[in-house]
């Protein structure tokens, strides 16, 4: 008997057992499936509870123990009183006038590296200083310290420190590409600026500082916010008639901060030589990018 005359013979003469078979498996089958289905979907939903530790770190930008309930007082007063805003309401023409006077000004801003020896008033320091202390910070933290360092020693010991890790900078540590690029501007590791120079101003940032109960304070965004307080404080030495030399010396922050006796959660960013230019200072001919480049209009 060939398979086909077993089945017709099966149907004809056990019809009710065979759809009995039949549907008991097709139960069995159901059952055993939706039981698998939902074993799956239980663990899909632990897996999207399972919070993304990495990510929530990143965006969080916060202490280590922030379910410790002091770290939910705010750092400045939260009940900081908020006070009318309203500052001199200048015409339209005024205001079109002064953006192109301040980009007048801003135009022939140069960085120097030859500087006159000739002394800035102290009084000058301290406004320049002050106006870059102006900037935004996030969340008002001001992560900035900027050192003025006018004492001949200091700047020598400042000096001898740049040109020996430039040395090296210049030598090992730099690509060659790196030194290639830098060729148009003529720099090289001597830097007798830095003693010519009347002030240095040394920008460090702030990582974070320690709040007065002694928890420690995060420091949002303070790499951008130092960044735009050094910008303001090249435009106060611009405005003033003042020459910088915007500068980041590699590899100089750990010895640099140890000799100014900066604590460890400072950082060196900047090294800004401050004066009047040399009466022999040359500059770099150099193109800016066109409007046109630099803006986009949507
Ligand atoms: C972040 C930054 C780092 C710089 N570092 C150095 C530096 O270490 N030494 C230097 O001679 N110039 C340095 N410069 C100056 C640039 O070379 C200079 O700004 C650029 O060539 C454009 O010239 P300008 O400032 O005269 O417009 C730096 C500038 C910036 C913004």
């Amino acid at each position: 008997m060939n398979p086909i005359s077993v089945t017709v013979w099966a149907l004809e003469s056990h019809c009710f057992l065979v759809y009995s078979v039949l549907a008991a498996v097709f139960i069995v089958f159901t059952v055993f499936h939706r039981n698998r289905l939902q074993v799956l979907e239980n663990r899909i939903g632990d897996i999207k509870k399972v919070p993304n530790v990495y990510s929530a770190r990143k965006d969080r930008e916060g202490p280590d123990d922030e379910d410790d309930p002091d770290y939910l007082i705010s750092a400045i007063p939260e009940d900081t009183l908020h006070i009318p805003y309203k500052p001199l309401r200048r015409s339209t023409e005024e205001v079109i006038q002064r953006s192109r006077e301040y980009y007048d000004l801003m135009a022939t801003r140069r960085t120097v590296r030859s500087f006159s020896t000739e002394p800035i008033p102290p009084e000058v320091l301290e406004n320049i200083i002050k106006t870059a202390g102006t900037s935004p910070s996030g969340a008002h933290t001001e992560p900035w310290t900027f050192v003025v360092v006018q004492d001949p020693n200091v700047k020598e010991a400042i000096r001898n420190i740049v040109e020996e890790e430039e040395d090296l900078n210049y030598a090992r540590r730099m690509s060659r590409q790196w030194v290639a690029d830098l060729k148009p501007f003529a720099t090289n590791a001597s830097k007798p600026y830095l003693c010519d120079a009347p002030a240095l101003i040394l920008v460090f940032r702030q990582t974070h500082s320690m709040r007065e109960d002694g928890k420690k304070r995060m420091h949002y965004y303070n790499e951008i916010s130092v960044a735009i307080a050094a910008g303001i404080l090249l435009t106060a030495v611009q405005y003033c008639g003042l020459v910088a030399l915007t500068s980041t010396p590699l590899n100089c922050n750990a010895r640099l901060r140890d000799l100014l006796s900066r604590p460890s959660n400072e950082r060196l960013e900047l090294l800004l030589p401050i004066g009047r230019p040399h009466p022999d200072a040359t500059v770099p001919d150099l193109e800016r990018k066109r409007l046109d480049r630099i803006m986009i209009k949507v």
